[in-house]
């Protein structure tokens, strides 16, 4: 058991007033994924994906009816989105290429030219205007195609992964230095597989989602170990994978809210970083012994949770030069007092999520506002995996449609405070990647919650894009490289 108790009033109070500072080296960028801002979602040869097929068949579950047939209609507005990113002065673009653009039918035997050139004249945009492309390989829309051969849960998707990986690397290696194999495993997985609300919406939670998130993780090692083998001597680009990485404490120090925490932390961080930054490598103990427990207190004959051979935890073990970090929120846990008729993922981890009732929430229901979040998941990685080496790929706040976005200025304020508090500390972060360049679909929730840097009007034709307040104070923050009181 372990309590992690650092000293958060550093942060709660940043008592000591000094003002920290960005070094020069520091990167600022802003992200978006395929998906939720392309739009063109049948044009030029464009395949179907996961997510066409769920919102056109679930048009219910999205508050506001607008899924992502035409989102931002970035797949015409690139120039604009570029326009953007100088404006807001920054270093690099993360953007996420699209499977079925690429290959409609998920396989390396008809590969769509036209996909090929949207985000070649897209990269070269950006390297016109010398900002760094940050290229996510997969970002949620699975090809139909393979969805219908079982998806994630095929152990054959390790493979089509990779002859995706070598067609998108062959193309563009010579222009891209950073990739990201993956996003967000624990969201394609147990939200996808485990539960219905997010596409594919398979629902067998504490099976498929395990499958899934076994084969993702070896996929993303293929990718990796491809480049380092074929390109990595020629191009040295950094390849990293992004894992949603959220705080989260005991609601109290009762010995079982503690151990909660833990269980937590362990199924949801280092279910996804043992693997890449342990020692030992492999899914951690601790969820393997409870899945078996459940397992067998169930019935099952062996374990629901799948196991790695020697050889894959080898493939896996330093599987990325960086780690990729999405950070949103902390949450509070205790024990679950609910009975689960089925055995689920909910289940093996058990714990009910809370927070406190002074952390301000967003437009987005799982988002409450508590920086010293960062701050602990940075002081948490060090200990355990020996200061790695991130890039902050993710953070942000939802509103409602307003240019005025102080939460969001807020939040981000704060957040900056926390992880130069964290950087103080030791943590080694290389980069920041706010969430996101403008608004977009927001899958299941629509465009009901704006993550954007700019507004996005979605009714017009050209989805016009407006700089909220919170783009020029980035702006200022990534000029004078502090953050003010
Ligand atoms: C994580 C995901 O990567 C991104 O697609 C999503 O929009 C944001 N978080 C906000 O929920």
């Amino acid at each position: 058991m372990c309590s992690y108790s650092f000293s958060v009033s550093k942060v709660y109070g940043y008592s000591d007033g000094r003002i920290r500072r960005f070094k020069d080296d520091f990167m600022f960028g802003a992200s978006t994924a395929a998906y939720q801002v392309e739009g063109a979602w049948d044009l030029d040869g464009k395949g179907e994906s996961i997510w066409d097929r769920f919102l056109h068949q679930n048009p219910e579950i999205i508050p506001d009816g607008e899924g992502g047939d035409e989102a931002c209609d970035s797949y015409h507005n690139y120039k604009r989105d570029v326009e953007m990113l100088r404006e807001l002065g920054l270093d690099y673009y993360r953007f996420s290429i699209s499977w079925p653009r690429i290959l409609p039918q998920g396989f390396a035997n008809n590969i769509n030219k036209k996909g090929l050139e949207y985000y070649d004249n897209l990269i070269d945009e950006l390297l016109k205007y010398d900002i760094k492309p940050m290229v996510t390989m997969f970002h949620f829309d699975l090809p139909q195609t393979l969805q219908d051969l079982g998806g994630w849960a095929n152990p054959n998707s390790v493979q089509w992964f990779e002859e995706y990986a070598k067609v998108i690397f062959k193309q563009y290696a010579h222009k891209v230095p950073y990739w990201i194999t993956v996003n967000q495993p624990n969201f394609i997985c147990v939200d996808g597989y485990g539960g219905k609300e997010n596409a594919p919406g398979i629902g067998s939670s504490g099976i498929g989602d395990y499958m899934c998130i076994k084969n993702v993780m070896l996929a993303h090692a293929k990718a990796y170990r491809l480049y380092e083998k074929e390109y990595k001597k020629q191009f040295n680009a950094d390849v990293g994978i992004s894992l949603a990485l959220s705080w989260v404490d005991p609601l109290n120090n009762i010995t079982e809210n503690v151990e909660a925490a833990d269980i937590y932390r362990d199924f949801t961080i280092a279910m996804y970083v043992n693997p890449i930054w342990s020692k030992e490598g492999d899914f951690p103990r601790t969820v393997k012994r409870r899945v078996l427990e459940r397992s067998t207190a169930q019935g099952f004959p062996e374990s629901r949770f799948p196991v790695l051979s020697p050889e894959e935890i080898q493939l896996l073990k330093g599987s990325a030069d960086f780690m990729g970090v999405n950070h949103y929120t902390t949450f509070l846990v205790k024990p679950s007092e609910k009975q689960y008729p089925v055995p689920s993922f909910e289940d093996d981890v058990n714990v009910t999520l809370t927070y406190r009732p002074e952390w301000k929430q967003a437009q987005s229901k799982w988002l409450r506002s508590a920086p010293y979040g960062i701050y602990k998941l940075c002081l948490y990685l060090n200990k355990e995996y020996d200061y790695p080496l991130m890039i902050i790929t993710e953070h942000g706040w939802s509103t409602k449609k307003v240019l005025k976005d102080r939460s969001r200025v807020r939040n981000m304020r704060e957040f900056f405070k926390a992880l130069l508090l964290g950087i103080e500390d030791g943590a080694r972060v290389k980069g920041y990647t706010s969430w996101s360049l403008m608004d977009n679909v927001e899958w299941s929730a629509g465009t009901s919650e704006r993550f954007g840097l700019y507004d996005v009007d979605f009714e017009s034709s050209k989805k016009t894009r407006t700089a909220r307040l919170s783009a020029l104070v980035y702006k200022r923050i990534i000029e004078q490289r502090i953050v003010e009181p």
